[in-house]
């Protein structure tokens, strides 16, 4: 039987390793029908940066997922409101031409010395015990604390900061299986938008040097955001940016460990370049997001044939990070080859706004590690499965039991 006969997005088996059915797509079925998510998959690199490119055919308004609309799967009521992820020119221009001051590359590389201080602080504190789980000690508490500094949430609120983050993931889960999100992360989502409206009403009666204080303040000739925009980008940032910087560290420690060659390669040069490099060839081969949505504006033609309007679909782009016609030998890791055009950040108008922080960020964090513990590999506790959790869009360990060799 063919392995996309029995394919599942809720299928522990594919959430544990999709790559051997997306290689099947990607050779038998470059249009692919998801039953589950009643969506099409491309899987291949030309078709995935074809519709990237391409917003007025491919549109992020109003994806239907598992045949609902943003508006029903929604547990947060934000109204009528786009976000930047869920909006197509010319909504899309202006709000990123509002925030992505906030996120110009040299803005993120002064934030260098403190991404530095917390990294080497978690490090020692985690690698003082013999065994420890890399994500609660170092993948988790890094991202969510450097956007928390970042937007101005007050230190004492940052454990729930990590809460309201992960709610919103697991909403996103159970809206796709169950049809609904659950009451407690209904209950922690408007706990969240109240969080946020309050710290955006303060800001805006004495503004700081945070990144709130700059969103609804406008200048620079900007003007400022809505009350609602704030929130709605806050919510963006968490879902965005937390869980995929977090599996970017979990992603490429696995890649290490598994393949010995490299790993050897990095303790012999623990550069910061080869630091990146690393991390970049983690975010081709294990991509930390598997797949991104849009809806077809008109009938399409795609490798596999021609596709509806008003149609949904799933651009896997950590297929097309494995097409051996972008990126030959993709099943080996290796961190010395050209990464250039991976798509795990996306590509185009909505290329990942948050790219320059997390190429900082996972750098830092794996240098700091290396220098303090150089041989790392699985913990006896570390079941030989990893637990990818259970969504099917976002990829990386929730914990990672590690020892020092
Ligand atoms: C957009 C991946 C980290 C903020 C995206 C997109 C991808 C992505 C694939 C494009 C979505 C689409 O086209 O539909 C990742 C990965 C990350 C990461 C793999 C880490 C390894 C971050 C961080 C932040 C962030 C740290 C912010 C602090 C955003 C925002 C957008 C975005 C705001 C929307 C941009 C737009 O629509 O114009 N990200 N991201 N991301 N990301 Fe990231």
């Amino acid at each position: 039987m063919s392995l996309l006969e029995r394919f599942d997005t809720l299928d522990p088996e594919v959430i544990r390793n999709p790559y051997p059915y997306f290689a099947e797509m990607r050779e038998k079925a470059p249009l692919f029908w998801i039953e589950r998510l009643q969506a099409h998959a491309v899987s291949r690199y030309e078709d995935a940066t074809y519709i990237l490119k391409n917003p007025a055919l491919f549109s992020s308004v109003d994806i239907r997922i598992a045949g609902k609309l943003p508006k029903d799967r929604s547990s947060l009521e934000l109204g009528s409101v786009s976000n930047l992820l869920s909006s197509d020119p010319p909504i899309h221009t202006r709000l990123r031409g509002l925030v992505s001051r906030a996120f110009v590359p040299k803005r993120i590389s002064e934030m260098e010395p403190r991404v530095r201080e917390l990294s080497k602080g978690l490090v020692a504190e985690m690698t003082a015990q013999g065994e420890f789980d890399l994500m609660d000690g170092l993948g988790t508490p890094l991202p969510v604390t450097i956007i928390a500094e970042m937007l101005g949430v007050e230190p004492s609120r940052r454990r729930d900061f990590k809460l309201w983050s992960d709610s919103l993931i697991e909403a996103g889960s159970e809206i796709i299986r169950d049809g609904k999100a659950s009451e407690k992360n209904i209950r922690l989502g408007q706990e969240m938008l109240a969080y946020m409206t309050e710290i955006a009403e303060k800001r805006r009666r004495e503004p700081r040097s945070d990144l709130i204080s700059m969103l609804v303040q406008g200048g620079e000739g900007a003007e400022p955001l809505t009350p609602k925009e704030v929130n709605s980008f806050a919510i963006l940032l968490l879902a965005a940016g937390n869980e995929t910087t977090t599996n970017l560290i979990g992603n490429s420690l696995v890649s290490l460990i598994r393949n010995p060659e490299a790993y050897e390669w990095l303790r012999r040069d623990p550069s910061i370049a080869a630091c990146a490099a690393v991390c970049e060839e983690t975010l081709r081969y294990d991509s930390p997001v598997l797949g991104l949505t849009r809806r077809t504006t008109q009938e399409v033609e795609l490798s596999g044939g021609k596709v509806p309007a008003d149609s949904t679909l799933v651009v896997l782009v950590a297929s097309a990070n494995h097409d051996a016609r972008k990126f030959p030998n993709p099943e080996r890791f290796d961190p010395q080859r050209d990464t250039t055009g991976l798509l795990s950040f996306g590509h185009g108008i909505h290329f990942c706004l948050g790219a320059p922080l997390s190429r900082l960020e996972a750098p830092v964090a794996l240098q700091e590690l290396t220098a303090r513990a150089p041989r790392l590999g699985f913990a006896q506790r570390q079941p030989e499965r990893i637990d990818y959790g259970m969504s099917f869009f976002l990829r990386g360990p929730r914990s990672l039991w590690l020892r020092k060799n």
